[in-house]
């Protein structure tokens, strides 16, 4: 380790037990989901199981709950349940980077393990630049940066130009990467490589202006390209879509295209973008493969320049977590998504099984970190109500789920809102502040962060859809 990333671990480490007692103290702490130590986590990183070890790493802020700081966190696991915090990853210690660690993947090259980032550098105008760089591990641990590997901008483009997802295919490496055209068109770059160390651009693979699309946002970030199934998915977040009824309410949308992509062309054609999420927080998902060919998603609980600073984990330094992992797949021309089957060993005890009149309502007291799963016997109206503060409502006339929850600023009540046909059932994962609710065994997704108050522990069923089977679990 150089010396100046030893004083920025140091630093980094000095800011968490600094911090460590108030950020403990928090009811909001949450008991299953991946969080910061302390400060600020957005975007998963370098999401890969190598050597059998799964390894996540994520964008981390240590000093503040904000977005001043970017390093790499690390944690790994062996079986998605129990994850160790590891050292910090990467700390923005060199000039290509000395704005931050920003966003990247990971790969095995050479028996080692591989991280491809972006460098983000800013001057004293605020002016960007962006590096594609490259740091390896023999232990999955201790990470050398061996500097960047793109240090130049394709023609046409600006420096917002960022997040490589790696991958190798017949026996060559590509990355696609976020880019902002100099007219200010979100689009994704494809890049090959033969040894990891030249890279060349194979030429924009899709994006505004693109295969048919018109004008489609000024960014696209995070972005991830697969074949599942059949197809290629194209995953990607971008920045600048105007809300159209129910859709892209958030300030900034995470979805996917699916289609036929040619890597030698850089050619995709594609059908229509689908946000992956219909709830209030979801952002920057990475996949990965694992040994058993499972495609398992992971995304950040938050979007950025979404009112962070009114959450109120800020006060106890520290904001936002990632989603539990789901396994995607395509079915017809959708991604489907679904809890990985481990969570069910964060089971403490036997399921609290009961039947519900709707038309009688009943309230069921059940701990803050609790599974659900409700099947529904006639897809008819349905109410939720969690620990008094959010609530799901299911209108069968309409086709319509309504999800409410008061707002952060201001405690006004705000709705997001998705089409459904019907309403079969809900598998459901709530923590101390967070709603992952999975419809029709993950149709459809609803992610939120909530903070009821931490005495409340009830669910409210009513409505009008017969009775339902529920089945609950406390989480560990
Ligand atoms: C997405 C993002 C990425 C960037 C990172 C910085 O949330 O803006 O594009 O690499 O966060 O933290």
């Amino acid at each position: 380790m150089t010396e100046k990333e030893k004083q920025l671990h140091e630093a980094a480490y000095e800011a968490v037990e600094k911090n460590k007692s108030t950020v403990e103290g928090d009811p909001y702490r949450q008991a299953y989901h991946l969080m910061p130590p302390a400060g600020l986590l957005n975007d998963p990183n370098g999401w890969i199981q190598w050597k059998g070890t799964y390894h996540m790493f994520f964008q981390w802020n240590p000093f503040s709950p904000d977005h001043t700081h970017k390093f790499w966190g690390h944690f790994t696991s062996d079986d998605l349940i129990e994850w160790k915090e590891e050292p910090i990853a990467l700390a923005p210690s060199e000039w290509y980077e000395k704005n931050g660690c920003y966003s990247g993947s990971a790969i095995e090259l050479d028996d080692k393990l591989a991280l491809i980032y972006t460098g983000n550098v800013k001057d004293e105008n605020n002016n960007r630049e962006a590096y594609q760089c490259v740091a390896a591990s023999e232990d999955g641990v201790h990470f050398e940066k061996q500097g960047p590997v793109v240090d130049t901008l394709p023609e046409g483009y600006t420096a917002d130009f960022r997040d490589p997802k790696v991958w190798k295919e017949n026996g060559r490496y590509y990355f696609v990467i976020g880019a902002k055209t100099t007219e200010k068109k979100g689009q994704v770059l494809l890049y090959r490589s033969d040894d990891f160390k030249k890279w060349e651009l194979v030429g924009p693979l899709a994006g505004s202006g693109l295969n048919g699309l018109g004008p489609f946002g000024y960014m696209w970030e995070c972005p991830d390209l697969f074949s599942l199934n059949e197809k290629e998915v194209l995953i990607v977040s971008p920045q600048g879509l105007e809300k159209q009824g129910r859709h892209f309410e958030n300030t900034y949308q995470a979805g996917y295209f699916l289609g036929n992509a040619d890597l030698e062309k850089a050619s995709y054609s594609h059908g229509e973008f689908r946000e992956l999420d219909q709830g209030f927080e979801f952002y920057a998902p990475q996949t990965t493969v694992d040994k058993e060919g499972r495609r398992i998603l992971f995304g950040w609980m938050g979007v950025p320049d979404s009112d962070e600073e009114f959450q109120p984990t800020v006060g106890h330094q520290w904001i936002h977590c990632l989603t539990i992992p789901r396994i995607i797949t395509v079915d017809g021309d959708k991604i489907r998504q679904e809890p990985a089957k481990e969570l069910e060993n964060l089971r403490v005890e036997e399921a609290l099984e009961l039947r519900v009149d709707t038309a009688k309502g009943a309230e069921v007291v059940i701990t803050e970190a609790s599974e659900m799963v409700i099947d529904t016997a006639q897809a008819e109206d349905l109410y939720l109500t969690f620990r008094n503060e959010a609530s799901f409502f299911y209108d069968a006339s309409e086709k319509l789920v309504t999800f409410t929850r008061p707002r952060f600023r201001d405690g006004e009540i705000e709705t997001r809102q998705c089409h459904l046909d019907t309403l079969e059932r809900l598998h459901i994962f709530m923590d101390y502040s967070s709603l992952e609710i999975f419809m029709n065994n993950g149709e459809t997704v609803m992610t939120s962060r909530f903070f009821p108050n931490p005495a409340d522990n009830t669910v409210e069923i009513s409505g009008n859809a017969g009775s339902i089977t529920w089945k609950s679990w406390e989480l560990k």
